[in-house]
């Protein structure tokens, strides 16, 4: 399939701002068309080429090939500027000490410690809901994946105050980012929207801050991220600084935060358009929670739920495109690739190539236990040195909070309109408004 990859051309490219406007409009629907023009095709960013690449073979070679592809190109440098030089964004010669410092933290003995804070939190952030209200779900389910980061990964020093400023300017800074790389003019005019971006990035820096001040004061080793942190040390052995830090929180908190909650809110809106997996995830939650919220210990008794989220990983992964830059000449799938190149691997047509999986743009969980699924085609976390770090923390924070809200509300669409997804930097849902209504005395 490699070998014979076929290279084409996006139709449509405007003067001078190629392929922009439609990735700005309808950035979907410009996806979809894609895969008629070839395994790769060339995208234009005004000036620049992208090669847009969905073959599963040349995504692996790709993510795994460090030699060749590096973490770079306008993509990086615009989420470097939010959020720094961390974990989630630094180039391979600064990945290898990284990655050594933070693993600790994700151990799996941790991750039954972390289950209980998620429960935890989907148990406050239900508390406040009412049978007949209206929420947009999406506000709802990043409002829980926030709290879930700041309370796991920094579990201590944190005042509500600051938690709560976090979440807002995470809010404008992840459709700010995206805003930022497919119009970078934006930057140049005075606009509301412009003044409430730069707020939002003052208010990050300052809470971030905030959190490891209170840290340092605090001197105790909360066996958490921040702690791990805190005592690692950098290529040189020294302590990372004070701005290594507010790096390191900022990717960890922007790289879990809204990935997990766009699942959970994809998972929950689709479900309501599928009665059938709908009933059968009622079924599940019922017969093994009987109302009360899920635990850690869970999961196994859980696996339609668990569907359901691989489901919804396959058909929106969050992490919809990861783009890398070539640093030598290379050749893909036969072709020379000149130093500099841009490709950008885009989950979201891997998991919907019609060829390998039935029905692809269908969602059906029960296809997870039927059918046969070209696993090594299914890459929601990536692959290889930088594969996603908190996958196992991801998966068990969505599965969890959809059972222990499928064991008590049933959530209805209370509007008409289709979903209006957004590929920012995370494939968003967009609004979500939803009507609860209880199934159990809450
Ligand atoms: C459903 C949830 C999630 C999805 C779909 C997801 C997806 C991904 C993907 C595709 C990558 C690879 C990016 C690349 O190769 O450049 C990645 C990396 C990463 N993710 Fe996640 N992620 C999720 C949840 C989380 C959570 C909960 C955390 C932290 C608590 C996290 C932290 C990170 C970090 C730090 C990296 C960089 C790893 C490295 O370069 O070594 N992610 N994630």
């Amino acid at each position: 399939m490699t070998a014979t990859a076929a290279f084409g051309d996006a139709p449509g490219a405007w003067p001078l701002l190629g392929h922009l406007p439609q990735l700005a409009g309808r950035p979907l629907a410009f996806l979809d068309a894609l895969p008629a023009h070839g395994d790769v095709v060339r995208v234009r960013l005004g000036r620049r080429t992208m090669h847009v690449v969905h073959e599963p073979g040349l995504v692996r070679q790709i993510l795994t090939d460090r030699h060749v592809f590096d973490r770079g190109g306008v993509l990086y440098d615009k989420v470097r500027a939010v959020i720094g030089n961390g974990l989630a964004t630094c180039p391979n010669a600064e990945h290898l000490w990284q990655r050594r410092a933070l693993q600790p933290a994700f151990r799996r003995s941790l991750t039954e410690r972390y289950a209980a804070t998620m429960a935890a939190e989907t148990e406050a952030l239900t508390a406040r809901w009412r049978p007949g209200q209206v929420v947009d779900l999406t506000r709802e389910s990043f409002r829980l994946t926030t709290a879930v980061a700041v309370r796991t990964l920094f579990s201590a020093g944190i005042s509500d105050r600051a938690a709560e400023e976090l979440r807002a300017a995470l809010d404008v800074l992840m459709s700010g980012v995206y805003t930022r790389v497919v119009a970078p003019a934006v930057d140049l005019v005075p606009s509301p929207a412009r003044g409430r971006y730069r707020r939002a990035l003052a208010a990050w820096h300052t809470g971030v801050a905030e959190i490891i001040t209170a840290y340092r004061a605090a001197g105790t080793d909360h066996g958490d991220a921040l702690s791990l942190l805190l005592s690692a040390r950098d290529a040189d052995g020294r302590p990372l600084t004070d701005a290594d830090l507010c790096d390191q929180v900022a990717t960890l908190v922007l790289a879990g935060a809204e990935t997990t909650s766009s699942t959970l809110a994809w998972a929950l809106r689709l479900l309501a358009a599928d009665p059938r997996s709908g009933d059968r995830l009622h079924a599940e939650a019922d017969t093994v929670l009987d109302g009360r919220p899920a635990r850690y210990a869970d999961l196994p008794a859980l696996p339609f739920t668990a569907d359901v989220i691989r489901e919804v990983l396959r058909l929106y992964p969050p992490a919809w495109a990861i783009t890398r830059t070539a640093v030598h000449d290379t050749e893909l799938a036969g072709r020379p690739l000149p130093a500099g190149s841009v490709v950008m691997c885009c989950l979201y047509l891997v998991h919907r190539r019609a060829a390998l999986f039935q029905d692809a743009d269908r969602f059906r969980p029960a296809r997870w236990t039927d059918g046969d699924i070209p696993r090594d085609a299914f890459l929601p976390f990536g692959l290889g040195a930088t594969k996603c770090i908190g996958d196992v923390f991801g998966m068990t924070e969505a599965t969890l909070a959809l059972a222990s809200i499928a064991a008590r509300w049933q959530l209805t669409p209370a509007t008409s309109r289709p979903p209006r997804p957004a590929p920012r930097l995370v494939l968003s849902p967009g609004p979500l408004p939803m009507r609860l209504t209880a199934r159990r005395a809450a």
